[in-house]
């Protein structure tokens, strides 16, 4: 039976309200309209996005919603106008000459294997056609910098809108996006190890080889070790960055640093003084490139501190918006660039197919950073891992393919 055109009745996870537990629930997701394309989840992770908006967010108003925006799927079907993505068929064969006892067969062809993006890229505003930025028109961080879930949803519950969160809202057997915000990707890509690409991974690696264009045999200092600092490391080594120090104050995360490329480690804990002194003395005078991925004001003002005056540059890349930054001026006037970044750089559409092709090839690496594997239903215990700081990516299977 074919479910083009029709509304889907299917489990998601809907989080109702703020610091409480996500509930499984049977959601109707309506069909995609005009240039919009509805998507089989078959795989999604849990990002600390994902926690901010629930945990953090001190604006209640995009609740009720369907949190998830790090995932991989399958084209389901597409709305009016859109032609770049095949959705999966049924058809029906008659006899089969090689296999005589079937006389109809049904194959189910599956649709476009996809990552929904929530950075949209239209390819047509200033923003899309400047290569300087990753940030369209249409791009959530720039549309609802302060609100996270959108009103506007193909999803609800009992008559009730779920709002859009980031665009995409994967914690969901079934979602719908717009056109703009889905990546086609290769047919043989393991959705449950590429649904990372979504977010983290390529925040981090692109944030050292996009952002602050980490030169070969440079040195490097990374802030936060979670999945985004450890892409991060991962984006310096294979920048060929010779020393790549991890920063975090957990001292067992830097085993798994050592695994993408970490030299050095350096725990705060350990030291009475200022970080940015430790690092100025094991460098001679600061680090080239330095990345914040902690989303902590105090370890931006220290990143930016630790890369050397002239020439360093230091990327923002955790995100909070409940404080200012401060810094003092001749920090900068000293010559260091102070730049942030989001989603590493890359634009959506065309940034994606790649770093799934780049695993594919084994030049990135996506398996290391998976420590627990679970469905949809268990994404409470995975949002508990991620808030005691006891995973790195949880996966959750959340449709067969
Ligand atoms: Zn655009
Ligand atoms: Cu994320």
């Amino acid at each position: 039976m074919s479910t083009v055109g029709k509304v889907i009745v299917c489990k998601a996870a809907v989080a109702w309200e703020p610091n409480k537990p996500l509930k499984m629930e049977e959601i109707q997701v309506a069909p995609p309209q005009a240039d919009e394309v509805r998507i089989k989840i078959v795989a999604t992770a849990v990002c600390h996005s994902d926690l901010y908006h629930l945990l953090e967010n001190r604006n209640t108003d995009g609740f009720p919603t369907v949190l998830g925006h790090e995932a991989a799927g399958v084209v389901e079907s597409v709305g009016e106008g859109v032609t770049e993505f095949q959705p999966g068929k049924m058809e029906t064969y008659g006899e089969d000459k090689l296999f005589t006892g079937f006389c109809l067969h049904l194959f189910y062809l599956t649709g476009d294997k996809v990552i929904p993006v929530f950075l949209s890229q239209c390819g047509e505003c200033r923003f899309c056609k400047s290569p300087k930025t990753n940030q369209c028109v249409t791009a959530w961080t720039r549309i609802h910098q302060d609100l996270m879930a959108s009103v506007e949803s193909r999803l609800s519950c009992n008559g009730k809108r779920l709002h859009q969160f980031m665009g995409t809202s994967t914690f969901s057997e079934y979602t719908v996006v717009h056109q703009t915000a889905v990546a086609k990707i290769d047919p043989n890509a393991p959705l449950d190890k590429v649904c990372l690409i979504g977010c983290g991974i390529s925040t981090g690696y692109g944030a050292a080889v996009n952002t602050a264009k980490v030169e070969p045999g440079s040195t490097c200092a990374v802030f936060g070790l979670g999945a985004v600092g450890l892409a991060a490391v991962m984006g310096c080594k294979s920048a060929g960055a010779e020393r790549i120090i991890a920063v975090d104050i957990i001292a067992d995360k830097f085993e798994k640093a050592k695994v993408f490329g970490a030299t050095d480690f350096v725990n705060p804990k350990d030291h009475d003084r200022p970080i940015n002194q430790v690092l100025a003395d094991m460098t001679s005078g600061g680090v080239d490139y330095s990345i914040e991925c902690a989303g902590k004001v105090e370890v931006m003002r220290s990143a930016l501190e630790s890369c050397v005056g002239s020439w360093g540059v230091s990327v923002i890349v955790g995100w909070t918006d409940v404080c200012d930054v401060a810094v003092r001026p001749g920090q900068l006037v000293a010559g260091r660039t102070w730049k942030g970044s989001v989603f590493g750089g890359f634009k959506g559409k065309v940034g994606i197919p790649g770093m799934v092709q780049a695993y594919l090839d084994k030049k990135l690496k996506l398996d290391e950073f998976i420590t627990h594997k679970m469905t949809l239903d268990q994404v409470n215990d995975a949002i508990d891992l991620m808030k005691q700081c006891k995973c790195i990516r949880t996966v959750l299977t959340v449709c067969q393919q």
